[in-house]
């Protein structure tokens, strides 16, 4: 029944993408196709007090210098300017809406031209005035002002009294910095003036139907008059959750000009978008002597903007993973002159847990425990908030797995112990924990005579290989080969779907399809009995096997049952439907293990070996989980080692807002990275037992990283990321 599902597929997309062939947002091709550039605020707070144009529309070749005070109509109402994923509490951000500058590089005026260079050059001619205000941007100088927001915590027990008689206790500040996600295709829209007013938007977002309804309630357009489309996305990582600030100018611009507008942001203008949020962890553990932990306290303090806030959990992972009798769990929020945050890999979790693994590893340390050894004394097999048991927890497969694999039982404890020529090794390991959600998505297919189907869905894939999985149980689920199936995806004429995000979509998408394949076996199994003669006259167990509809032993060709019945095509959609049973707890797991090597005089770190060992129920494709769970620990990397955003705060700006200047890593920074998949059969999550990878493949590396330089070299550092000048401190 399996041919493709829980093998290693290769991407049905890839050669398209190696050849050029797949079309990103910036590529789209229209007639008289203007360009717009961004001109960008140079302060953080403040107003427009002038705003000269004059000079800029003297070039020639620019067609417009589009502004607050010369634009078409925008929205005036919040409601109409948040999305499906925006923050509760806040007033969305709108680009060209009034005077107000909310934060440094915040779009203030889009010069559109004939060609983009053109549009480049003008932009410097545009003249600003500014009435500046006092401002503030940095987390750390406002710590006292955080105010704590609401989240579904409960505390249990009574923390700071366990921590007052705990016999050991860890108590400590670990600091996430800010972070830009960086995607390798710029953001970009190209929208398309279809010459009866309705428009249609290239845009690079994890969420075509998402934009589609923010325009339109943004524009006051009808849904027929907005179409988006995103068939291919560069990366995103939760920067194209949300509709960025491109998709409103382009659309701006066409709307005014009656023209198709493309907009393509630069890779410095991209930092003026989301980011993970810096924080500040403050984690407090209690334990007994003999390593079970008697509190847990972990207060997260974040930065969010002035006008919107944004928060994530970064607490709640002990919850899961660490059994407590006493917990007590707040976010607190800082208002500053900045962009608002938002999504970026495993948000909430990859830096809350990253302060939590640490915080366990100066634990085990400060009990002359392994690290292992107390994370097993302590393990859950309850959510603890929720006193509930899990669909499936295998993350005691994952340590041993992952020790096994690692070859952990070597590991001389001591740090500074072990040593490879000049270089200090350290050998550390963190748990990863994730969420397996679901969401309602719907597909259609459509079956030809000619045993083609046609897979269509608005969701969209942003480089995690929806089209491959949704391929491959299409496949399957109509017994035909894969190269029989075609996918379209991210239209928003499609049937629905939300952001791709959260980890979500592989177990969504894959059970739309699979509904709506049942329903054309059904549909086939009805033709196949009014055949005149039919070998399945009383179709029972009917299966759909290498282009066969098969019942009892008995077989036809889908094609044959298609021609005598004189139907060329069936064509059914479905919404998935998950029967979610409230009394379990759904997460992802995993056991990350690092190897990093010193340079004891230089302090430059390298992560020779990493370890993941991952359960997170049945994996749809092996080539492609894999492929994810080794980019989410490249990104581990990058944060335990080279991710900062660095801002001056004497201007709230920015420093490095470049590829040159904010490191991420490279090809020289990665080594060997094996994946370990720990069978985790699950019939209680879906009927899959998919859970979703996109995510728990970050959590859990930074810490491992951190607690491996630790090993190596017998320094904490709990501020990351762990460049070379704090080692030689
Ligand atoms: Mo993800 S951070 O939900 O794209």
């Amino acid at each position: 029944m399996n041919a493709y599902v829980g093998t290693p597929t290769s991407r049905v997309d890839g050669r398209a993408k190696v050849t050029g062939a797949a079309k990103y947002a910036g590529e789209f091709a229209a007639d008289h196709l203007l360009h717009g550039f961004v001109v960008a605020a140079t302060i953080p707070r403040g107003r427009i007090a002038r705003l000269d144009t004059s000079e800029a529309l003297k070039v020639k070749g620019v067609v417009d210098v589009l502004t607050h005070a010369h634009r078409p109509p925008l929205a005036d109402k919040d409601d109409a300017w948040k999305d499906e994923v925006a923050p509760e509490k806040g007033s969305p951000f709108r680009p060209l809406y009034d005077d107000r500058i909310k934060f440094n590089g915040q779009p203030i005026a889009l010069v559109v031209a004939e060609d983009w260079e053109t549009a480049k050059f003008a932009a410097t001619l545009v003249r600003v005035e500014y009435e500046q205000e006092a401002f503030a941007t940095d987390l750390e100088s406002e710590r006292g002002k955080a105010a704590k927001v609401d989240q579904p915590h409960k505390p249990r027990g009574d923390a700071p009294a366990a921590l007052t008689r705990a016999a050991v206790r860890l108590e400590a500040d670990y600091v996430i910095p800010s972070e830009h996600h960086n995607p390798m295709e710029l953001y970009a829209t190209t929208a398309v003036w279809d010459g009866n007013g309705s428009i249609t938007v290239y845009d690079k977002t994890q969420g075509v139907q998402n934009v589609q309804k923010f325009l339109c309630s943004v524009f006051g357009k009808k849904p027929d008059d907005i179409r988006v489309l995103s068939p291919y996305v560069g990366g995103a990582f939760g920067s194209g959750l949300r509709p960025q600030h491109q998709v409103v100018l382009a659309t701006l611009g066409a709307l005014a000009l009656k023209r198709s507008v493309r907009v393509v942001l630069t890779r410095q203008q991209m930092y003026s978008l989301g980011y993970r949020p810096m924080t500040i962890e403050h984690v407090a553990l209690g334990a007994k002597p003999d390593g079970t932990l008697d509190a847990v306290s972990h207060e997260a303090i974040a930065v969010t903007s002035r006008f919107e806030d944004f928060s994530r959990n970064d607490t709640g992972w002990a919850e899961q993973l660490y059994k407590s009798p006493n917990s007590r769990l707040s976010h607190k929020l800082v208002h500053l002159d900045v962009a608002t945050p938002c999504d970026m890999r495993a948000p909430g979790a990859a830096s809350g847990v990253c302060a939590l693994e640490c915080a366990m590893d100066e634990l085990a340390v400060a009990l002359k425990l392994d690290p292992i050894e107390l994370r097993l004394k302590c393990y859950s097999d309850r959510d603890q908030s929720e006193d509930l048991p899990y669909t499936s927890k295998r993350l005691r497969e994952c340590y041993a797995r992952g020790a096994e694999a690692f070859g952990w039982g070597r590991r001389n404890p001591a740090p500074r112990s072990m040593r490879d020529g000049k270089e200090l090794v350290g050998w550390g390991m963190a748990t990863g924990v994730w969420e397996a959600l679901q969401m309602p998505v719907a597909a259609r297919i459509v079956l030809t005579a000619n045993g083609h189907a046609e897979v269509s869905c608005a969701a969209s894939d942003i480089g995690t290989g929806t089209y491959t999985i949704v391929a491959q149980v299409a496949a399957d689920a109509l017994g035909l080969p894969i190269d029989n199936i075609s996918v379209r995806l991210a239209d928003s004429t499609l049937p629905q779907a939300p952001v791709e995000g959260g980890s979500w979509m592989a177990a969504s998408s894959a059970h739309a399809v699979l509904g709506a394949a049942e329903d054309i076996r059904q549909e086939l199994a009805r033709l196949a009995k009014a055949m005149p003669g039919s070998p399945l006259a009383d179709p029972v167990n009917v299966t759909l096997v290498d282009g066969m509809i098969a019942s009892n032993g008995a077989a036809v060709s889908i094609a044959d049952v298609m021609r005598h019945s004189k139907v060329e095509r069936i064509e059914k959609q479905k919404l998935n439907q998950f029967v979610e049973d409230k009394s379990y707890a759904r997460n992802t797991h995993s056991a990350v293990f690092a190897e990093v090597k010193v340079d004891e005089e230089l302090g430059v770190i390298r992560v020779t070996r990493v370890v993941s060992a991952v359960a997170a129920g049945r994996i749809l494709n092996t080539k492609t989980g894999r492929s994810q769970i080794m980019g989410g620990v490249v990104w581990g990397i990058g944060m335990a080692l080279h991710e900062e955003t660095v801002m001056d705060h004497r201007f709230g700006r920015i420093m490095n807002a470049n590829i040159a200047e904010y490191h991420i890593p490279v090809n020289a920074d990665v080594h060997d990275i094996d994946v370990i998949f720990v069978d985790e059969p699950d019939e209680r999550i879906n009927r899959l037992g998919v859970k979703g990878l996109g995510e728990i493949g970050i959590v859990g590396v930074p810490a491992a990283i951190a607690n491996a330089v630790y090993h190596a070299t017998g320094k904490r550092i709990r501020r990351f990321p762990i460049t070379l000048d704090k080692l030689i401190d």
